[in-house]
């Protein structure tokens, strides 16, 4: 049956109730939180155009009989679907490019449903680079590749292996102490190569989910380009550093990244969803600058980058360093408190940003020996999310995949 207005406003004002505030100002969340105003009034516009993403134009063809020659002729006539909207993802992206410290006339991407997919686009693509054939005849002759991650991932990756999984294996090695080891990486690409597997892929993470934690991106690539590696970045949480001048050395070296994701609906504030995997490439096999249609995994796609653009142009490059550089300020000075105050204790310290975690001590355990104390803390039930994260871990290793 179907409802009327009044009632379609009741079930609006229900959820709204029912839901958890997320957009409120005051509603805390790691990786994501608040409402920028200015992108949600620009998420607004993005609805009521509702402009689907697929292309700059169309092109179809359409065959005619003339009266005087009596043949077939063909038409090519193009109908323009996104022109404004393609246009301007470009040059956002151009500006992201510029951002990492690419040369923007060899650099490509897309924006995609999120960082996981963002990352699944990077690992397709190193494959299609090492394979090219792979992408017109399938797998079957592409030997068993291996991908390189820490201990500290984002778990977006093994959703990735997985997907790939289903048609050419992957075997992921990890490295402990929430970053990568390069000395361990290149033992374990070594041991990789004599055990007859290819080494395809690391991805190296600019700030982990969980802990903030930067990987050593400057001596990974040298790595990786000794092995002649895909180096990819997960800067999905981290990118936004990109735009302080003051902070951004801790993403050294992602100028020799092959492919980066980005997600500005993390540190940038943009509203969900907003993510762009980006690519160096030095040689373009052909120009996808306008069909972008060719170059995506979806049909049809949303729209988002407006709400970027119009809120990046609403605060400018200044806005945006004077807003990451107040989240490192407010970060530090968190740090500050929690190592000052009696009870507390920091689990990562200190912290490399804005992730802090720690632990709250009780008073009867405070005195306790050291092990013991980790021993009873570690017994504290681990929150849902955690466990989801660890169980994600759990069902992706196999008897291939190593710790250290
Ligand atoms: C480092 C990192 N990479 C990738 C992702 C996945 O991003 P999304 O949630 O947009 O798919 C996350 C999400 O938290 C992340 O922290």
């Amino acid at each position: 049956m179907p409802e009327n207005l009044q009632s379609l406003l009741k079930n609006c004002e229900d959820v709204l109730r029912l839901g958890v505030r997320t957009g409120h100002p005051r509603f805390f969340n790691q990786i994501s939180c608040g409402l920028d105003i200015v992108s949600m009034a620009a998420e607004w516009l993005t609805a009521t155009a509702n402009t689907n993403m697929y292309v700059y134009y169309r092109r179809f063809i359409i065959k005619f009989q003339t009266l005087i020659f009596m043949k077939i002729q063909q038409v090519l006539l193009k109908y323009f679907l996104s022109p404004v909207f393609i246009l301007m993802e470009k040059e956002v992206m151009r500006k992201m490019w510029e951002m990492i410290g690419w040369d923007v006339d060899k650099a490509d991407g897309i924006f995609a449903p999120g960082g996981a997919i963002a990352n699944l686009y990077a690992l397709n693509t190193a494959r299609h680079n090492m394979f090219p054939r792979s992408k017109y005849v399938g797998v079957k002759d592409v030997p068993t590749l291996c991908a390189f991650t820490s201990e500290d991932f984002c778990c977006s990756i093994y959703i990735c292996i997985f997907i790939v999984k289903e048609y050419q294996q992957y075997f992921i090695y990890l490295f402990q102490k929430s970053k990568m080891i390069p000395e361990a990486l290149e033992q374990k690409i070594i041991e990789c190569k004599k055990d007859g597997l290819t080494p395809l892929f690391v991805c190296c993470t600019a700030g982990t989910t969980v802990y903030g934690a930067w990987d050593p991106i400057e001596r990974i690539a040298d790595i990786c380009e000794r092995h002649k590696i895909w180096l990819h970045v997960d800067a999905a949480w981290g990118g936004g550093l990109l735009l302080s001048p003051e902070h951004r050395y801790r993403l050294a070296g992602i100028e020799r990244a092959n492919s980066v994701t980005w997600n500005p609906h993390k540190l940038m504030g943009a509203l969900l969803q907003c993510s762009a995997c980006l690519f160096r490439q030095d040689d373009k096999p052909y120009d996808v600058s306008y069909d972008t249609g060719d170059k995506a995994i979806q049909c049809g796609r949303h729209n988002d980058v407006f709400k970027l653009w119009l809120m990046w142009k609403s605060k400018g490059m200044e806005g945006y360093r004077q807003q990451i550089n107040r989240l490192m300020d407010l970060s530090a000075y968190f740090t500050l408190r929690i190592r000052e105050t009696e009870g507390y204790e920091l689990v990562v310290d200190p912290p490399e940003f804005l992730n802090i975690c720690f632990w709250y001590i009780p008073s009867r355990i405070r005195d306790l020996d050291p092990a013991e104390k980790k021993a009873r803390l570690e017994k504290v039930e681990l929150n849902g999310k955690t466990n989801v994260m660890r169980l994600t871990r759990e069902c992706g290793r196999d008897k291939y995949n190593t710790r250290r």
